[in-house]
């Protein structure tokens, strides 16, 4: 009984500290920079994921069950957080113990339904059907999740604040990743790295994009990438092994594309056949990057699993969080920028044309150095590159460039680099400052980039004479000389000037706040660029609810075949 007590002791603690603190009165002197110096994105991955290994996700079989549950989790193990939720109607907890060994002892005393023709497969989705008939019990040291309101709740409160400044601090605040959010990403990713472990060892799976790199907005879709050594580790332990005693094991595609298709081919044939809870797995493999994608249905969290380029993903995804842990006026400033973009039709939902998110960010970060809130990244010697973008992308983006310890000593300083402090403008002044930049931004001839160059030319980096004059041209900061924005077409950087116009007039008005510019900004996407949308790519497979489909045999087949056209090819 006392054990149990300190355990809810422990969780109203928990508790109280999952409950989102009101927002604090935005004022000038909350400005400076983050005081958050000593956590790094790798502690931060580390211990976000060591958390996600900790933890189940329980859905209640019946509301006011909870504290039942709590009690019984609470025998196996010292309970250390205990979040409630609603997904697709149904009540969840997520229940984090503080060691691994609990989560074991819990998966041994978990039964199988016995009533229903179901497979005998193991994972940490949990259900939970409560005996109790009586009322609640006493104790209810349980948070309970109040998901971010949309944006049209948001959009009311932010009628009542007046000063521009505090209505971006607060629309950041209500809009970004809550805690459960976080947490949700973490263990939907160990949940695959656990089902891809089971078949091949050192499986590691990392949430990458905007679930980490402080731009993530609630609800956003979940990327995953997925490696079979934690790259970030330089010295990979050997300790133990004797060499003179291998494991037989099948020969691998020589071609690392078609390698990633056949592993993702695994997987998604796992998560449908085999993973409780994960639906409408698609296979999409023409892609540029070949991708699993899936819903968690407990999460109701959309994911992307990729292989391909994860190097790539996990470095850029540091590069983002620490140039947002330099100074607090980023990420609010991010996050109000992509709303009005969205309003203003110069991002969409799908790929095409015109503007991402991710592309959006870059240029908010490009006009942040400009004024020396940020730093420039310095990795690079400004001598005429002997390597060409078509080398670099053969090279499978910095996977096999024979040095990038350079950029990765870059990457590990550049937030400890100090922000220009006479700069104490308002988070109004910057986003004026934003539209007033880049409405006169001549896309024709300058580049985006966040690169330290002498030389800020377009015309600087086309050297080869094979690449193109692309008519916007943002510059991959992880590698040089590529263009992140090639999709991008001449038009868009237009309507994205005249767009920034019209939004540094309307903020010239004392009268108009965010909520303006939202609406006078708000405009559809042109006719003639719905047309030009990237088409839906083909999923392998499209429906996981029906039947097996034999078709879906063909893909190894195919893979195989195209791998001999490849050999045949090379030897030609
Ligand atoms: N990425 C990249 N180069 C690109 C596109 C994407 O390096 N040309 C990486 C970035 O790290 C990006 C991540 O892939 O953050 C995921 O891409 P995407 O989902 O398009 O963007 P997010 O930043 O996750 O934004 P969103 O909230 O729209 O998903
Ligand atoms: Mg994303």
């Amino acid at each position: 009984i006392l054990l149990n007590r300190c355990h809810y002791a422990l969780a109203i603690q928990h508790y109280s500290s999952s409950i989102r603190p009101p927002i604090p009165p935005f004022s000038p002197s909350s400005i400076n920079k983050s005081s958050n110096v000593t956590q790094t994105f790798d502690t931060m991955l580390d211990f976000r994921r060591q958390q996600a290994r900790r933890t189940v996700l329980i859905h209640l079989g019946r509301s006011h069950s909870e504290s039942e549950l709590y009690k019984l989790c609470s025998r196996i193990g010292q309970i250390t957080n205990m979040t409630l939720y609603t997904a697709n109607k149904k009540e969840c907890a997520l229940l984090e113990f503080s060691n691994e060994q609990s989560v074991n002892n819990l998966l041994k005393i978990t039964s199988h339904f016995t009533n229903e023709n179901r497979l005998p497969c193991a994972s940490r989705n949990l259900y939970f059907s409560s005996q109790q008939t009586g009322t609640r019990l006493k104790y209810h040291p349980i948070g309970r999740e109040v998901q971010q309101p949309d944006d049209s709740i948001i959009d009311k409160s932010l009628n009542d604040i007046r000063n521009v400044s505090d209505q971006i601090r607060f629309f950041w605040q209500k809009t970004k990743l809550t805690e459960l959010d976080t947490r949700l990403r973490f263990f939907v990713s160990s949940l695959v790295e656990e089902a891809f472990g089971s078949i091949f060892v050192d499986t590691v799976c990392l949430p990458f994009g905007s679930s980490v790199n402080t731009f993530g907005k609630s609800r956003c879709d979940l990327d995953m990438l997925l490696t079979f050594e934690d790259f970030r580790e330089k010295n990979i332990k050997r300790d133990g092994k004797i060499p003179q005693l291998r494991f037989l094991t099948k020969r691998s595609y020589l071609n690392d594309r078609f390698q990633a298709q056949a592993y993702l081919k695994i997987l998604a044939d796992t998560l449908k056949h085999f993973m409780a809870e994960c639906t409408n797995v698609q296979i999409i493999l023409p892609a540029r990057v070949p991708i699993v994608r899936f819903q968690h249905r407990l999460s109701d969290l959309q994911c992307d699993v990729s292989m391909s380029e994860f190097k790539s993903s996990y470095y850029m995804s540091k590069l983002l969080w620490n140039l947002s842990s330099i100074d607090n006026r980023v990420a609010p400033l991010v996050f109000v920028i992509r709303r009005w973009a969205r309003e203003a039709s110069i991002t969409q939902s799908t790929p095409g044309p015109w503007f991402s998110n991710f592309q959006m960010t870059l240029l908010v970060l490009f006009y942040l150095q400009s004024i020396e809130i940020l730093p420039k990244l310095n990795y690079i010697n400004e001598q005429p590159t002997t390597i060409s973008p078509q080398d670099i992308l053969a090279a499978n983006v910095l996977g096999d460039l024979s040095d990038d310890t350079i950029l990765m000593n870059e990457l590990e300083n550049i937030r400890y680099v100090q922000s220009n402090k006479a700069n104490n403008n308002s988070l109004a002044i910057l986003l004026k400052g934003f539209f007033t930049f880049y409405e006169n931004f001549d896309f024709q001839s300058s580049l985006i980039t966040l690169l330290n160059r002498k030389n800020m030319s377009k015309s600087s980096l086309i050297q080869t004479g094979k690449d193109k004059d692309w008519p916007i041209y943002l510059e991959n900061p992880l590698v040089p000389s590529m263009n992140a924005s090639k999709n991008l077409v001449e038009s868009e950087g237009e309507r994205f000037r005249e767009t920034c116009k019209k939004a540094s007039e309307i903020l010239s008005h004392s009268s108009k706040n965010l909520l303006s510019l939202f609406e006078e900004c708000h405009q559809i996407l042109p006719d003639d660029l719905i047309a030009r949308a990237y088409p839906a790519p083909i999923s392998i497979m499209p429906d996981l609810e029906t039947d097996i489909n034999h078709d879906e045999l063909t893909t190894i087949n195919d893979i195989q075949q195209d791998q001999v056209f490849h050999n045949t090819h090379q030897q030609h």
